[in-house]
């Protein structure tokens, strides 16, 4: 599904030629990647390949050596959190980032409360659309009134996500949102990523386990010491070929060899 607003139907994101090196150690090497409105890109590669790295530099956390950052075709100026934020960039940690001592609508507000015209908290419009977001995202949460640490890991986890949708993410990068979380409450994010996909929200999901990601993605993406092996649509390639790409650097005959494809 392509969002006919972009021109030409364009990425809504392309990193493209994106190299940084940290003293001697090149973590990204000439990395290419894209990901389009309402798509999930699952970015893979072993503990150490350069996936966090790569990400940091769309999220504004780490500033790119050489390359371009472009967002609906455009180049986009991003040199911190702040200026990612402002083209709808939002980033979902392992580490569930909420506040566990208030409640969701507290959390989705934190740092950017709603006030009335008096200066006061207008709690009542911050829990109107606490419940209206969560509604979208998670129809049965009922648990507004209750602090986050009551909540399972998969709650806290939909009320992150709620926080980054909130404020207009288009944007979502989302590095092993499910390390944390058993499986009931990892398949719980998984229904979370779907409902975002009908949003047209388009998502990079990082993972270095073929297995949480594999039926969530619409593409692979595969990189391996700081390079892009290759990519790939699922709908093209087992999970067994993807782990050769992981593993070898093997590309399989239906995906695109990238500058860090095993040569034969
Ligand atoms: N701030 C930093 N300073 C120095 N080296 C770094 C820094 N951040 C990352 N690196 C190095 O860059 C390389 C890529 O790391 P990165 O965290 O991007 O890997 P990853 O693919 O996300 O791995 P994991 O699956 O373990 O999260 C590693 O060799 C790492 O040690
Ligand atoms: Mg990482």
């Amino acid at each position: 599904m392509t969002d006919q607003r972009t021109p030409q139907n364009a990425p809504l994101v392309e990193l493209k030629n994106i190299s940084i090196s940290f003293g001697g150690i090149h973590a990204v090497d000439n990395a290419s990647v894209d990901l389009y409105p309402g798509e999930v890109v699952a970015l893979l590669g072993h503990n150490g390949a350069g996936k966090s790295t790569l990400i940091k530099i769309l999220s504004g956390a780490y500033k790119r050596d050489s390359g371009e950052i472009l967002i609906n075709g455009e180049p986009a100026d991003i040199r911190n959190p702040r200026d990612a934020k402002k083209y709808g960039i939002e980033t979902i940690y392992q580490t569930l980032a909420v506040a566990d001592n208030v409640d969701a609508a507290a959390n989705l507000y934190l740092g950017r409360e709603l006030r009335t015209p008096w200066g006061t908290l207008d709690d009542v419009a911050m829990e109107a659309s606490a419940r209206e977001v969560m509604g979208r995202l998670n129809p049965n949460f009922r648990r507004f009134k209750e602090p986050v640490k009551a909540l399972s890991g998969g709650q806290r986890q939909s009320v992150a996500i709620a926080r980054a949708i909130l404020f207009n993410a288009r944007i979502l990068i989302m590095d092993e949102p499910t390390a944390a979380l058993g499986p009931q409450e990892t398949a719980q994010v998984g229904e979370l990523i779907k409902q975002l996909k009908k949003e047209g929200i388009g998502i990079f999901l990082i993972s270095h386990d073929i297995h949480d990601v594999f039926d969530l993605a619409d593409r692979v993406s595969v990189m391996k010491n700081g390079q892009v092996v290759g990519h790939a649509r699922t709908e093209d390639v087992t999970k067994d070929e993807v782990l050769g790409m992981i593993i070898l650097g093997k590309v399989p005959p239906k995906a695109i060899p990238g500058p860090g494809a095993m040569q034969v």
